[in-house]
């Protein structure tokens, strides 16, 4: 409707426009918006005072112009002027009980699917081979899920991207020990914890210089592709992604083991890419080290930094790998656009990377190169969130702790839930309210980790919106009446018909801007506006006529559908009982 109403004021203003003093582009940004208040209308404009100065009038006579020239449109009940000329528009009621009953009929709940589909490149969750996955992964793993959903739901095609941390000198001292602790135990070894794998790897190369030869011996095997070393360092990075992939499962995230997409995929292309970095002029070579300035880089004294490449061992660089991997996803993927979520700290890193391959024709301008970064994940105390004893905390702890306060919780509201579905319900409670409250916030601050708050049944929080939606199914078990036409009389179901007219808008604006957050906050508007529906307009009452009954019954059918897919679009599940 939004649409509909804003390309019908384009055209009236165009028929104002007799002698075309208005610009183009400036036509392009006439926009109408929800009113807040919806004493005002459903929709307003301050169009006509964006063009008091291009046609020279006041603006409440253009809107009086404008209003002439719109005539009578079926959709749209009233047209009014406030103040010294906004335009208001009231909805006819009937049409928007039209394009609901479309909706619910519509599997897509009428988000339609783009045009032309693009195909989009997300780079996300990415952890490190041999070091446990952190609960600071969750943030891109989960965000990073949700944008993805997104972004296939409306039709592109999306490559999930998972740049794993697979190559780099550490693995000569992992292989060495991965030999030495399988020499040990005469067997293959369960990698089940990778910190203390990681640490004692560390002590022996520090202490003990036999292990530290062989270990910087295997790091140039490995890197001149010795099958022994190849198969020890291929192992290290299956333990660690069967480890994770049973977190991905468990947190249910979309992203499989084909999504594997890690650093080591760049290798024999580095060589290939730095050597056309010198020979374009682009790169030099500085102290035995090959290095890149860029002019638009530059340090606290205002000269301009440098940016390795190639190190003076003849090394490579994570800036490298990244370099080789847009060049890949641009030629062999064919990305139109490329997100990345990352932490805000890899910010620079990522511009940097980016104007060296704008730079050196590795991806034209046309391929857009977008970074969603996100802040920290901060404990109760506002200090990065640690355990106890200030190590890091594990995602698999936190997840396990989660069910169980979840399983507290139940046995607190006296839940008769057994069996497999306690169990579900347990999980998609705990999971939801994990996921939901790094989804639910502005990606771009640092955020709190709070168990209480995350796990609220009131509030903007996953249990709320899952029990929103549990309730409404409650009421078709005992609703003896099928849902039927739409009539919308009443303040809070005008309220509510409002609010499930946008869900489209607001599935297209997070595809848009990478901002699950938008979603949340829609999602937790409607169930809202349910509730105050649901208190003011009685469904199953005795007094209630039938007509009334099948009309807020299909509401209600509608809220449901629209919760349930918009959760499903964060990666949340929801459930009949709970
Ligand atoms: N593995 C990296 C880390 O743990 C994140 C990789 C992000 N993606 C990229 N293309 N650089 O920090």
């Amino acid at each position: 409707m939004k649409d509909y109403i804003q390309n019908l004021l384009k055209a009236a203003v165009k028929k104002i426009d007799t002698a075309h003093d208005i610009p183009a582009e400036m036509l392009q940004k006439i926009r109408v918006d929800r009113t807040k208040d919806r004493a005002h209308g459903d929709f307003a404009t301050n169009a006509a005072m964006m063009f008091a100065k291009n046609l020279h009038k006041k603006p409440i006579d253009i809107a009086n112009d404008i209003i002439s020239v719109l005539g009578n449109d079926p959709r749209i009940a009233k047209v009014e002027i406030a103040g010294p000329g906004f335009i208001n528009f009231f909805v006819n009621q009937e049409h928007t009980a039209d394009s609901l009953a479309e909706m619910a009929a519509d599997d897509r709940l009428g988000v339609p699917k783009i045009q032309s589909p693009k195909t989009i490149v997300v780079d996300y969750s990415a952890p490190n081979v041999a070091k446990e996955m952190a609960v600071h992964h969750l943030r891109s793993t989960v965000i990073g899920d949700a944008v993805v959903r997104v972004l296939e739901f409306l039709g592109n095609k999306v490559i999930r991207a998972n740049h794993i941390g697979d190559w780099g000198t550490q693995f000569g001292m992992l292989i060495a020990y991965l030999e030495k602790k399988e020499n040990e135990s005469g067997q293959g070894m369960d990698l089940s914890d990778f910190e203390a794998f990681y640490r004692e790897a560390k002590e022996c190369y520090d202490q003990d210089e036999e292990f530290a030869v062989k270990a910087r011996h295997y790091v140039v095997l490995l890197q001149g592709g010795d099958e022994y070393c190849r198969k020890m360092w291929k192992k290290l990075v299956n333990m660690t992604m069967d480890q994770n992939q049973k977190l991905y499962d468990r947190l249910d995230v979309t992203l499989k083991p084909e999504n594997i997409m890690g650093e080591s995929l760049y290798n024999n292309m580095l060589p290939g890419i730095v050597q056309d970095l010198i020979d374009k002029g682009i790169a030099v070579e500085d102290h035995g080290a090959i290095v890149v300035y860029l002019p638009q880089f530059k340090n606290k004294e205002g000269e301009p930094l440098g940016n390795i490449v190639r190190k003076q061992d003849g090394g490579y660089l994570y800036t490298t790998t990244d370099i080789a991997c847009i060049k890949y996803r641009t030629e062999t993927l064919h990305a139109d656009r490329i997100i990345y979520f990352t932490d805000s700290r890899q910010h620079q890193h990522l511009e940097t990377v980016w104007a060296i391959c704008r730079k050196a024709g590795y991806c034209p301008d046309s391929v857009s190169l977008e970074h969603c970064p996100f802040g920290m994940m901060l404990g109760k105390d506002g200090r990065p969130f640690k355990t106890r004893s200030g190590g890091t905390v594990k995602l698999r702890d936190v997840l396990d702790e989660a069910e169980n306060r979840v399983e507290q919780l139940l046995q607190k509201r006296g839940s008769n839930l057994e069996g497999e579905e306690r169990r579900q319900v347990v999980h998609n409670i705990a999971i939801g309210a994990v996921k939901y409250a790094d989804l639910s916030k502005n990606r771009t601050t640092d955020y709190i980790f709070d168990w209480d708050q995350m796990l609220a049944f009131d509030g903007n929080t996953a249990p709320y919106l899952q029990y929103a939606y549990s309730r409404i199914r409650a009421i078709f078990r005992k609703a003896n009446d099928e849902p039927g036409k739409i009539i919308i009389k009443d303040e809070a179901e005008d309220k509510l018909s409002a609010k499930l007219q946008s869900f489209a808008e607001t599935v297209n604006t997070v595809g848009q801007k990478g901002l699950p957050n938008l979603l949340c906050n829609y999602l937790f508007e409607l169930a809202e506006c349910y509730m105050h529906f649901y208190e003011k307009c009685p469904i199953l009452k005795e007094e209630v006529d039938i007509e009334t009954r099948k009309s807020r019954l299909a509401l209600s059918a509608l809220t449901a559908s629209v919760l349930k897919q918009g959760l499903n679009l964060l990666g949340i599940n929801v459930m009949e009982q709970m």
